[in-house]
């Protein structure tokens, strides 16, 4: 009888043991979902924020509010109709308490209305068309947006004698974003757009439009591109003679991409950008981060990487505030986080989610052999000109 009761209570122990320890299991772990490119056309943008973020686990550690962190990053190939099922599986068979990722502006808007079903924060860590932050409540930037860069640098132009453009763009979101607020700007004080050219998404030829611009004989071309196409335009800019022609080259920093730059040779040479990230900003905070991507992963951040080092600071400093919870907790532990990323200070406003950042004017130099932006003037604080309508 007593042998019998001692056996049954070890039993009972062991399988509460059990129950116990697979539900601690459970709960002791937090998943975050990340789609990247990469393959496919932005394949580099996926290269560099994987990096980054595996950068700022190894600098960070896997363990944040007692709870272990994984991180599950998933290939969407530069598709976004791939974006929107592996989001779909990451919310419902991984359970992430947080989606990630987002290369570009379409993969970012089909992942929105999933993030808003399933009160899931979603951080953008890459895609940039101002309109995104308002496809979901749940929806945090940590890249930028394109009007961003764009007033600064119509703001440049006009203080510098530029007065008639012709803009070029890659003909989707981001693209229609950037020529209307450049353009808006630069005509509000007196400039002149001459002519609104784009180019296709995926695959462009850059020779008709350029011969178009060479007719048209303005100041300067103003263009925005996605990230990894910036090498190919800019051969092609060279190699039509534009430069020799007196038309000077202006751009928001996605051409004069960190991850191509040393590549890109002399035409590349004094073109003024407009961005939020150089590797060359001179502070001791983003020489320390530069020195140690490099380290690890033998090449150059570039602003896509920071968007995606800073995104895993948001989603880290968030799940501390919510003690490993998702959902609504998540989301307000994003909202209102101040911090000194590689790029500068930067707000995630709490109003609007999206990042408020200083925008930098640079040229691109050659320093120690190497082609850098290096910037030489800024526009403080800057909100998403897109936002204030
Ligand atoms: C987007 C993609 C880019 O590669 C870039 O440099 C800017 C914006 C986008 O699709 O939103």
């Amino acid at each position: 009888m007593h042998k019998r009761h001692l056996i049954a209570l070890a039993a009972a122990a062991v399988t509460s043991v059990t129950l116990f320890g697979n539900a601690l299991a459970q709960s002791d772990t937090v998943k975050i979902g990340v789609i990247l490119p990469m393959t496919g056309q932005q394949a580099s943008t996926g290269r560099q924020i994987d990096a980054a973020i595996k950068l700022w686990v190894a600098q960070n550690g896997n363990k944040v509010a007692g709870k272990k962190v994984e991180v599950i990053v998933k290939d969407d190939g530069s598709l976004p109709d791939a974006t929107r099922r592996l989001a779909q599986e990451l919310v419902v068979n991984d359970k992430v308490v947080a989606l990630a990722g987002f290369g570009i502006t379409p993969s970012a808007m089909v992942t929105a209305p999933i993030a808003t079903q399933s009160k899931t924060p979603m951080v953008v860590m890459a895609a940039a068309t101002s309109a995104i932050t308002e496809a979901s409540p749940y929806v945090v930037r940590t890249s930028f947006t394109l009007p961003q860069a764009s007033v600064a640098l119509a703001e440049w132009a006009n203080k510098n004698n530029v007065k008639k453009v012709v803009s070029l763009v890659a003909d989707y979101g981001p693209g229609y974003d950037a020529e209307k607020f450049f353009t808006d700007r630069i005509t509000l004080n007196s400039g002149q757009v001459m002519e609104k050219l784009r180019t296709p998404m995926r695959a462009p030829d850059f020779a008709p439009v350029l011969q178009k611009v060479r007719d048209a004989k303005p100041d300067a071309l103003f263009v925005f591109l996605p990230s990894g196409q910036g090498a190919a335009f800019m051969k092609q800019f060279g190699e039509r003679g534009l430069d020799k022609a007196g038309i000077r080259l202006i751009a928001t920093g996605d051409v004069t991409d960190d991850d191509q730059l040393n590549d890109m040779g002399e035409v590349a040479m004094g073109v003024v950008s407009s961005h939020h990230y150089s590797a060359a900003h001179p502070t001791p905070a983003n020489k320390k981060f530069v020195d140690a991507f490099v380290a690890a992963h033998k090449f150059r951040p570039n602003f896509m990487a920071v968007g995606g080092y800073d995104g895993m600071r948001v989603i880290y400093k968030a799940l501390e505030a919510s003690k490993g919870a998702g959902g609504d907790a998540l989301l307000a532990g994003m909202k209102g986080q101040i911090f000194e990323s590689p790029r500068g200070q930067v707000l995630i406003d709490a109003q609007t989610r999206d990042i408020v950042q200083d925008i930098y004017i640079r040229k691109v130099e050659k320093k120690d052999g190497q082609l850098w932006n290096i910037e030489f003037d800024s526009v403080k604080a800057v909100k998403d000109p897109g936002k204030l309508k």
